[in-house]
This record gives structure tokens, sequence and C-alpha cells, in this order.
């Protein structure tokens, strides 16, 4: 589907609730899957990758019951395990289903095939499947060790893993499996990821170990969760798409509700603050598990250009197109440094971006790792494809927002993938 978005729908004003946060639906589903007895799951996020977990899971034995973005219960597999699937666990565009389930498999005698769409069956699974093969799961990969993947769990040992990249995915999926081993399962950082894991576990019963300055953490195996009642929270990461289309569609003011705002997923707002940049982060409520707070952006401020520096990636992974195309807007050069991640996203986020700025008229420069922005620029609308990427499509209509002429979007349906009301969100 084609999306046109200009800037006649003129500035932003209100306050919205984005939807539940991608990675804690994820892990809270699959978390209560893994759990003994029936977990009350509230706000969880309604779409595309989600739903590709709740069917996994309920392949798998798990019971889900219940309207995904309003009352979900659902009843794990306990110390049963998983049952093997009737056929393949299609994943669809979702790493955090594959890599994630790759980790809760590994411990049960199941064989499981994953499949995925085309996008996640050219990215890189050997990250995980590695580490889970050391521990005593076996794999079978297709050429270049991606998806389908073919596996077979096994009788568990814990490791000491020091994973090469800061990727929460792959810390998850070695402490999810070190759930089945015997001993301790420990994982080490190059630098701090997201730690949703690591602080919804015990919300399951479940001790994890954690040294915060050396980017460390662990878990004692054998372990079963136990069913919670837990209410997902709005996620930043949607979240800044509208309050970045605030600061730079003139006369706009955004307030985003009920949001989470875990240190280790609010980089952007830090960078848009040190870019001056008029956005206010408020904590609301502060449970045993999660920050969560209101986030207010209003358009008017000057901004200037900053660097990035590669030890804050991680916490703002997934907002880099949506800063890039606010940093068109600062006074100066934005440099991010360190964002070779972006190249095995969902899709190659870094050249995708390069490219379609500078068809919008900015002076972008990239290389295999950074990305440089001048600004600012006055943005031109341009004929764009999202490649199939919701953070491309959802970055690419916040610049059409601001942009002279017509932004017209190819495959705007990606958008589905985490925030299927995102059109309706933006006023496009
Ligand atoms: C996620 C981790 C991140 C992020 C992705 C979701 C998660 O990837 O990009 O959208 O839920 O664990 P990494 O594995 O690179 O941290």
């Amino acid at each position: 589907m084609r999306q046109v978005v200009t800037q006649a729908a003129g500035p932003l004003r209100g306050t919205m609730r984005v939807p539940g946060d991608k990675s804690l639906s994820h892990r809270a589903v699959l978390f209560a899957a893994m759990a003994e007895g029936t977990s009350v799951l509230t706000g969880v996020l309604d779409s595309a990758d989600v739903r590709a977990t709740i069917a996994a899971v309920s392949a798998l034995g798990a019971r889900v019951e219940g309207d995904i973005g309003a009352v979900l219960r659902v009843t794990g597999w306990g110390a049963d395990g998983p049952s093997t699937p009737a056929g393949r666990i299609d994943c669809g565009n979702s790493g955090t289903t594959a890599r994630l389930l790759m980790g809760v498999l590994a411990g049960w005698p199941v064989q499981v095939t994953l499949t995925g769409d085309d996008s996640l069956s050219q990215r890189p699974m050997a990250r995980v499947t590695e580490p889970l093969a050391r521990m005593g799961a076996t794999f079978e990969t297709a050429e270049g060790g991606t998806l389908p993947v073919t596996m077979r769990g096994g009788a568990l040992i814990g490791i000491d893993y020091e994973s090469p990249v800061a990727s929460a995915q792959i810390k998850s999926a070695v402490l999810l499996a070190g759930l089945r081993a015997r001993g301790r399962t420990i994982v080490t950082e190059p630098a701090p990821s997201r730690d949703h894991t690591e602080r919804l576990l015990p919300e399951f019963g479940i001790e994890v170990g954690r040294e915060p300055e050396l980017d460390l953490c662990w878990v004692e195996g054998p372990a079963v969760p136990l069913a919670c009642d837990y209410a997902v929270p709005a996620d930043p990461s949607s979240a800044a798409f509208p309050l970045g289309a605030a600061l730079i569609v003139p006369g706009s003011e955004v307030v985003c509700t009920g949001v989470l705002l875990n240190p280790t997923r609010i980089g952007f707002l830090l960078v848009l603050a040190r870019m001056g940049a008029d956005v206010l982060a408020e904590i609301t409520q502060r449970d045993s598990a999660e920050f969560v707070g209101d986030i207010t952006a209003r358009f008017g401020r000057e901004m200037e250009a900053t660097l990035i520096e590669p030890d804050e990636v991680p916490s703002l992974i997934d907002e880099v197109p949506l800063l890039a195309v606010v940093a068109t807007q600062a006074h100066g050069t934005t440099r991010f440094e360190g964002v070779g991640e972006l190249r095995v996203k969902e899709s190659d986020r870094l050249q995708a971006v390069a490219d379609a700025l500078t068809e919008m008229g900015a002076i972008v420069r990239s290389g295999a790792d950074w990305l440089e922005v001048d600004g600012p620029c006055a943005l031109r609308g341009a004929a764009l494809d999202s490649l199939g990427d919701h953070r491309l499509a959802m970055a690419y209509a916040v610049a059409g927002r601001a942009c002279d002429g017509e932004m017209s979007i190819e495959r705007f349906e990606a958008v589905d993938v985490s925030w299927p009301g995102f059109g309706e969100a933006l006023a496009l």
C-alpha cells in the first residue's frame, strides 16, 4: 500500500497513548507460556510481531485466551514443557520472536522448525544458535546461519558467555536457555542492551543476578517461572515518532502518556534534550519492574547537532531513523557512531536512511558503521519505499509531515509490525 504524506495536515496537537511496548509484550507472552499457572496480561501490543509470538506459543501448547489489546490470559506449559508443534513456526518479520524462542526451546526435548518472512530470513541467527549449541542444543540452519532453522533441544549446561554484540535478543535467548540448564548461566555484553528480561523474569518468580557496572547478568537453573499478572506500558520506540514529528512540524505539541521510561530505552530522549529540543519526561509510576511516565514534545526551540557515541547506541538503536530525520532540522552536523547493527535490522537501515534523506534533499554521509546528517535543511517530498521495514515507514512519514511537496511511501503497511494505528495517530 502506498501512503502519501504532506505538511497540509498541519501541526500535531494533543495527548495520546501509543500501543504497548513491543519488547515487553513479546517477553510477557513468552514468560507466561513458560510458566506454571495462568498469567493475566494487559496492554499487550496488538501487532503483527506480537501475534507471531502468540501463535508460536499456542502451537507449542500454551493456552492463550482473551483479547490481545485488553486482557490476555495465558496458561503456560510450566514443568511439563512445550509440545512438538504440528508444523513449522512462522516468526513473520519478528527477530525477537525467532531469537527468544530458540532460547526458550533449547532445553526441551522437542524438534521445531522456525521460519520467517524474506527480511527475517536474511538476518543473522548464528549469534544465537552458536551459544545455545555450546549449551547443548542442536541446530540446522540455512546456509549463512539464517532461517529456516530446525532445532532440537537437549540437556543443557550453564555457560559463561561473552557476547560480541550488545544485543538484548542474544542476552535473552541465552538467559532463557539458562533456566533449563544445570548450574549458572552468565552473559557479559560489550555495552548495556535493553534489560527487560532481567527486570521481568523476577515478576515471574525467577531470580536474575546482575553486576550492571560489568554489563553482566546470570540465572541459576533449572528453574520454572510462575504465572503472574502484568500490565505492559506504552512503547517508547513508538512514542518517538509523534514526539519527533512534534519537534519538526511548526505549531505542534504532543503528550504521550503511560510510556515505558526504562533507562536502557530512552537514549533518544537524552539525545534530543542534548540537541536543545523541547522535550520533557516525567515519571508517574515506578513499579518493581519498570519506570513509566509521560513525555511532552513541543515545536519551537532551535536544535543543535550532536555526536551519538557507540556506547549509547543500544539505548536508541530503534530510534536512529527518526533521530536522523530530526537531525536534518538541527544546526550543524549530527554524527552517529557505532551504528553498524542497523545494517542487520528489518532492512539495512543505515543505507536506507542515508538514501532516503538524500532523496529528500538533505546532505548525508555514511560509512560501514557511521552516519552524518547536516542541518538545517528544507526537506522536499520524495517517492520512497519502506522496504517492508516498519521503522523506516514511520520515519519517512514524520519527514513527510514537515516537507515541501508530497512524500509517497510504498509498502506503508509495514507499520502493522509494531503500530497498526500509526497512520491515524499521525493524522495521515
Ligand atoms: C529487541 C532488541 C533490539 C531491538 C529490537 C527488539 C528486544 O535488538 O532492536 O527491536 O526486544 O530484545 P538487539 O537484539 O540488537 O538488542
